[in-house]
């Protein structure tokens, strides 16, 4: 062994210089001193291996490793610590106060007619309805003429709408202007006996005042079966009014009203249920327009591919818009849709 080196003195000089460094900078120039694969002071002390005699140098090269090892250690150790010390200095920053209440979390909330329609869609198929949903770029021919609405028929003068571009040749395309189209389509996919409904999207030309929009909701019922009768449309309504209006009992009354696919029609009106002194929702009539219906044509089964001698139907268009605008007193059909951010969050969970 060369007497020159004193390994112990050695290690203790590295194992000093780790110790005092004060950061990565300082680690670094410690690595480099020693560690440097070139330049390094264990390197200069392992390259002199070759030149010693055979018998030590086993030894030499052990103490070296040791020194290098002991070093290793050193610095990661003080590595670990430089990085605590880092940690605690950022937390303890008089900028960073870790009591502070989180940033809220804002919750959207269900608009009401999703509110609405999803107690709807309860009731109905908790009577054993489906729930069906049929395009709201519909083709003219379901629109009108499979609903008894030939082209020349006034009747479209009330639902004017918007015409589409068509897609195929000869296929002509308007915005839905009624749920009413979805009957013809339930007639063609489900076997009767059958009831359901299809609330939806539905659009019309028209100009806009607080009870009018070019786009609002609705929601059809189709009930076809071989015995249905007026009586039980009546039963019907008067089951899910009680339901949605949360009352034990509703007064109903059916007025002749005209649509052409159904004969009879009927306009169904219900006793006010908010009703008090100078009441605003039925004007003091103590009536509430509801619900058009009627037993669906001979026609419109027909068309549907629906044998109108064995089969009869009942068929009811609720202005689901507007059962909203009664259910929360929302005095301007032009909200429902308007996007405005204060006014739907008046049906977040905490305010309702
Ligand atoms: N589709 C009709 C409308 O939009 C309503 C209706 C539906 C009438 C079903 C009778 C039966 O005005």
């Amino acid at each position: 062994m060369p007497n020159d080196i004193d390994f112990a003195a050695l290690e203790a000089e590295a194992l000093g210089a780790a110790r005092a460094a004060k950061d990565e900078a300082d680690l670094r120039a410690v690595e480099r001193d020693w560690l440097d694969k070139k330049g390094g002071r264990v390197a200069a002390l392992l390259a002199r291996i070759p030149t010693l005699e055979p018998q030590m140098r086993r030894e030499f090269g052990g103490a070296a490793n040791r020194v290098k090892q002991a070093l290793e250690a050193a610095l990661d150790a003080r590595r670990t610590e430089l990085a605590a010390a880092q940690l605690h200095a950022d937390l303890s920053d008089a900028t960073f106060d870790p009591t502070l209440p989180a940033a809220s979390l804002e919750l959207g909330s269900l608009h009401p007619l999703t509110l609405v329609r999803r107690e709807l869609e309860d009731i109905f198929t908790s009577m054993g309805y489906h729930v069906l949903e049929g395009p709201e770029v519909e083709l003219e021919d379901y629109n009108f003429q499979k609903l008894n609405i030939p082209s020349d028929h006034p009747a479209r003068d009330a639902t004017d709408t918007f015409y589409c571009e068509p897609l195929v040749a000869g296929a002509s395309l308007v915005l839905r202007t009624h749920t009413s189209p979805v009957q013809v389509r339930a007639m063609e996919r489900l076997k009767p006996p059958f009831r359901a409904i299809a609330p939806g999207r539905v659009f019309r030309s028209e100009s806009t005042d607080a009870t009018h929009e070019h786009t609002f909701h609705q929601m059809e019922g189709l009930v076809v079966g071989e015995d249905v009768t007026v009586a039980q449309l009546v039963g019907t309504m008067k089951a899910f009014l009680r339901a949605v209006f949360r009352v034990d009992d509703l007064e109903v009354r059916l007025r002749p009203g005209f649509f052409p696919f159904v004969e009879p029609g009927f306009e169904l009106d219900a006793r006010c249920p908010f009703c008090t002194a100078g009441c605003r929702v039925c004007k003091q009539s103590r009536w509430i327009e509801l619900c058009p219906c009627g037993m669906v044509h001979p026609n419109v089964l027909r068309a549907g591919g629906i044998d109108p001698e064995r089969w009869r139907g009942f068929a009811f268009g609720l202005g689901l818009s507007r059962l909203v605008m009664l259910r929360y007193q929302i005095d301007d059909l032009r909200h429902l849709l308007g996007g405005d951010v204060q006014f739907l969050e008046t049906f977040a969970p905490a305010a309702r």
